[in-house]
């Protein structure tokens, strides 16, 4: 049978597609902007035939009815970052969190957590019978390819077409739900003054020829706000957003200076506005790459000058990351994070950055211990720098005295005194402005 003809075949309603599905099973969904959510909605406007099964995710953008709570019975999520919708259902323990590093996460699903669906969302068949997975390669390749389970595909239209390893052939796919629709966006968030203090204060610690990895949240798009006078910058991360684009057709991107994937931009998957989504598409100049690749510490450092910049919630006067969590109430995960900092250290000439603001509603979020309850996410040994919008603290072999130190002078004024009064129980000594360690 032709690829045409196969296709044809397995071409059904969202209600078909899903009726594959029985209590118990577990199903690997795409995330982030690839979210299938034809799919997800037919599970859930069928959700009374279902008991127990489980969703296995990282990043949810949408509602994610599989974690609401007029479905406990039916659903349940096994989230792997927990994305905002998915925060309360966790909190609340309507649903789960495990704890994995992002390039680890294929090999999860080829073991204990293997699927017995996947759930795509992927661009049309092109003139060879194959789909592009789009804006998200990462573990959803590896989920319908290597793990066994049925593969139920959205294809829609709007999804691009990708280069790197991002495709899968007709003749893989078991049922085919056409349904066109734009994609989720992330919109760009607007920078206020401490984002743009913060920005540039990175901003001073990247040169001319380096290589970034950016992390989620404001704090990148505010470091790429503040790149605009750099020269020859390349890019090999786990995601990136419009801010790359802009830098991009400003010239200050051009990735010559890689070791690996030379003039080349690679991630493992995408999430921004229609402006983004319409720049990868076709585009040559773009890799979209599994995860268990990308994310791999040893690959991502045989690029020199590797710099990850990454957000974080709570650094303690140790130089300990909490990123997320805050206390007992899980935010987020590791993601990408202790992957490409681990990179970072690796890289010839590598700095691995965590900035956040100094202050989170009145709250200074540099304190003497973390959160009773948080976990930490980047340990002190792997931190090179600190940065918040009153400055830069470098931590990479100070003593400890001197990292509290540096970590006190780029808190808030409003907060300096109480934690130097922590300083001075901690270490026994005096804390003087004259011993604070410069830059
Ligand atoms: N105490 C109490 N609340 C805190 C806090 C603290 N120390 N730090 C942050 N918060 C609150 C904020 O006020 C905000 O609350 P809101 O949702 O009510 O507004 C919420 O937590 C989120 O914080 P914010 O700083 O706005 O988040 P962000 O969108 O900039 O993302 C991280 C920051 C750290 C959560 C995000 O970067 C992350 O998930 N990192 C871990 C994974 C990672 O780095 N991956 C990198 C590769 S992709």
């Amino acid at each position: 049978m032709s690829w045409r003809d196969a296709y044809q075949s397995k071409r059904v309603t969202a209600n078909e597609a899903v009726s594959h599905i029985k209590s118990g099973d577990r199903i690997v969904l795409a995330h982030a902007a690839a979210e299938p959510m034809i799919l997800v909605d037919a599970m859930a406007a069928n959700a009374d035939a279902y008991r127990d099964v489980e969703f296995v995710n990282l990043v949810c953008l949408t509602e994610a009815p599989y974690c609401a709570p007029e479905y406990q019975k039916n659903f349940r999520l096994n989230s792997l970052f927990v994305g905002a919708p998915a925060r309360k259902a966790v909190a609340e323990g309507r649903a789960d969190f495990t704890p994995v590093f992002f390039h680890e996460v294929p090999a999860l699903l080829q073991t204990r957590l293997q699927p017995d669906a996947t759930f795509l969302q992927l661009s049309p068949p092109n003139a060879h019978g194959y789909c592009s997975f789009g804006v998200s390669v990462d573990y959803t390749k590896t989920a319908a390819q290597k793990c066994g389970g049925i593969n139920i595909a959205q294809i829609n239209k709007h999804m691009p077409c990708t280069y790197g390893d991002s495709f899968i052939h007709v003749s893989e796919l078991d049922y085919i739900v056409e349904h066109d629709e734009t994609l989720v966006e992330l919109q760009p968030p607007v920078l206020g003054d401490v984002e743009k203090a913060i920005g540039r204060n990175v901003a001073s610690l990247i040169q001319d020829g380096d290589c970034l990895q950016l992390g989620i949240g404001s704090i990148p798009d505010a470091v790429l706000a503040g790149l605009t006078d750099k020269k020859d910058l390349g890019i090999y991360t786990e995601m990136f957003s419009d801010g790359v684009v802009d830098l991009v057709e400003a010239g200050v991107i051009n990735n010559k200076h890689k070791n690996i994937h030379n003039g080349k931009l690679v991630a493992t998957f995408l999430m921004g506005t229609q402006k983004l989504y319409d720049f990868v598409d076709h585009n040559p100049m773009v890799e979209m790459l599994s995860v268990d690749y990308v994310n791999d510490p040893r690959i991502a450092a045989q690029n020199d000058n590797l710099v990850a910049i990454n957000a974080c919630v709570q650094v303690d006067l140790l130089g300990q990351v909490v990123s997320d969590s805050i206390g007992l109430r899980q935010i987020s995960g590791v993601g990408g994070q202790v992957d490409f900092v681990r990179a970072a250290n690796m890289s010839k000439g590598g700095r691995a950055i965590m900035a956040m603001p100094s202050t989170t509603k009145g709250i200074s979020k540099i304190v003497p211990f973390i959160a009773e309850g948080a976990a930490v996410t980047t340990n002190r040994f792997d931190v090179n720098y600190v940065v918040t919008e009153h400055g830069i603290a470098a931590l990479k072999g100070r003593t400890l005295r001197e990292r509290a130190a540096a970590l006190i002078k780029i808190a808030h004024p409003d907060f300096r005194e109480a934690l130097a009064i922590e300083y001075e129980k901690r270490f026994h000594a005096k804390f003087k402005e004259s011993e604070w360690v410069k830059g």
